[in-house]
């Protein structure tokens, strides 16, 4: 047991840029969990870190005490290698869908334990529900039966993983103490090591829609999360890709799910395609299956049937008609030229306005509301030629959405091509 310690104490050496012992920061954690810190308190300690940093030794520790916050997940008896994939979040990043199933088919298990959308980035779990019938809650024993039958599970994690993440995060997010690198790779590290996985394959965001807006912080939040996973004894490797414009052609929930289903029957956009194969290259190459060639099961069909499966073991019809927006809403382009930008951040503002988000926990998302892109940058436009269309059920919220997109689409003279790599950067 941890001696008591004085939590202003604590606030007040992080304040002045002081270093905490092991033993303060289990007690914090354990004393925030149980309530004997109050969360005045603990927003003061969140927005010191957040302006003073933590070294890389308060960071391990402080994984760790979330991780003591509540159980640990394991999956020894399933006898097959289990590997998992988190981004830190954008906008039109649908990858998970195509790419558990993916996995799945060389024999690794694929626990994929996924979130709500808060904000303007999306969640794979408000994309799934738009399929009907399907899921997103599963009891420990329905996960473990799935992961041994179809090999694939995306599921909502259960309240007893890292409860101290869960009460910390809501409270990042009204206090204006998220984006800190220090509380983000904790909170990531502490949910997936405590999730049991053997491997784990990172997408670390960059650009508007990413929290990491500028590739040196992108760099330093891998760097520290890859570290994190080493020492907890979970294989870790990162990828930095791009999230200045969306991924794909859609941004919202079923047209998330209609776009990944093209990605599952060998077609759909290249950057999707590209991304979903470098990271099941990467996740097979980690879980010990390094020759595979995910793009060669994602044209025969090998990935489809599992993604069927999986869906179906989930309660889910896959052959079911996704939901269709009430109301729709065209924007043309206003002059001739290259596209050269399509601003990320605008379009998850522009698809959460529609419906697609929530701005607080309790919100219902529309399943039919998003933004359709029919143009990425590169394109040469035609001055009237379609670029979006806005999906929604409340045509009331066309104004706010548009005013979103208002300065999203850069054209250029004809003969411009915009530099656009998608994957930035690899760390291990
Ligand atoms: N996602 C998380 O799980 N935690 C953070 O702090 C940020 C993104």
């Amino acid at each position: 047991m941890s001696p008591d310690f004085d939590a202003v104490d604590i606030i007040r050496t992080k304040r002045d840029r002081g270093t905490l012992s092991g033993e303060q920061i289990d007690w914090t954690i354990d004393a925030y969990t149980r309530g004997t810190i109050a969360d005045e308190q603990m927003s003061a300690l969140n927005m010191a870190i957040l302006l003073n940093g933590m070294s890389r030794p308060e960071i391990s520790r402080w994984t760790t005490a979330m991780i003591s916050s509540g159980e640990r997940m394991d999956f020894p008896s399933l006898g097959k290698a289990t590997v998992d994939k988190h981004s830190t979040g954008g906008v039109g990043d649908k990858i998970t869908l195509p790419l558990a199933p993916l996995v799945a088919v060389y024999g690794v298990a694929v626990p994929q334990l996924s979130g709500r959308g808060l904000g303007h980035t999306g969640g794979t779990l408000d994309k799934l529900e738009s399929i009907p019938g399907w899921q997103a809650s599963l009891s420990n024993e329905q996960m473990m039966s799935q992961l041994s039958d179809v090999g694939a599970v995306i599921c909502a994690a259960g309240s007893g993983l890292a409860p101290a993440d869960k009460k910390l995060y809501a409270l990042r997010d009204v206090t204006g103490t998220v984006e800190s690198i220090p509380l983000i790779a904790s909170s990531i590290m502490s949910k997936k090591i405590a999730e049991g996985t053997g491997s784990l394959v990172l997408d670390v965001k960059v650009g508007s829609g990413a929290f990491m807006k500028d590739e040196e912080s992108a760099r330093e939040l891998a760097e520290t999360m890859v570290a994190l996973g080493q020492d907890a004894g979970v294989k870790t490797v990162a990828l930095m890709t791009n999230m200045e414009t969306p991924l794909g052609l859609t941004a919202g929930n079923a047209i998330e799910v209609e776009e990944s289903v093209q990605v599952l029957a060998g077609e759909g956009p290249e950057d999707v395609v590209e991304l979903t194969v470098r990271l099941a290259e990467e996740m097979l190459a980690a879980a010990g299956v390094p020759d595979a060639d995910p793009a060669a099961a994602l044209k025969d069909g090998r990935a489809m049937d599992v993604w069927r499966r999986m869906i179906a073991a989930q309660g889910g019809d896959p052959d079911a008609q996704l939901p269709v927006a009430r109301e729709s809403e065209t924007i043309y382009a206003p002059a001739d030229g290259v596209l050269v930008g399509l601003d990320a951040l605008s379009v998850g503002v522009a698809a959460w306005r529609l419906g697609a988000g929530r701005a607080r926990k309790e919100d219902q998302v529309q399943a039919g509301a998003g933004v359709r892109m029919h143009a990425k940058p590169g394109a040469v436009v035609r001055s009237g030629e379609p670029l979006m269309t806005m999906l929604t059920d409340d045509a009331s919220r066309f104004d706010r959405a548009r005013e979103a997109l208002a300065d999203a689409v850069v054209i250029a003279a004809e003969g411009a091509r915009p530099a656009q790599r998608l994957i930035i950067d690899r760390i291990a």
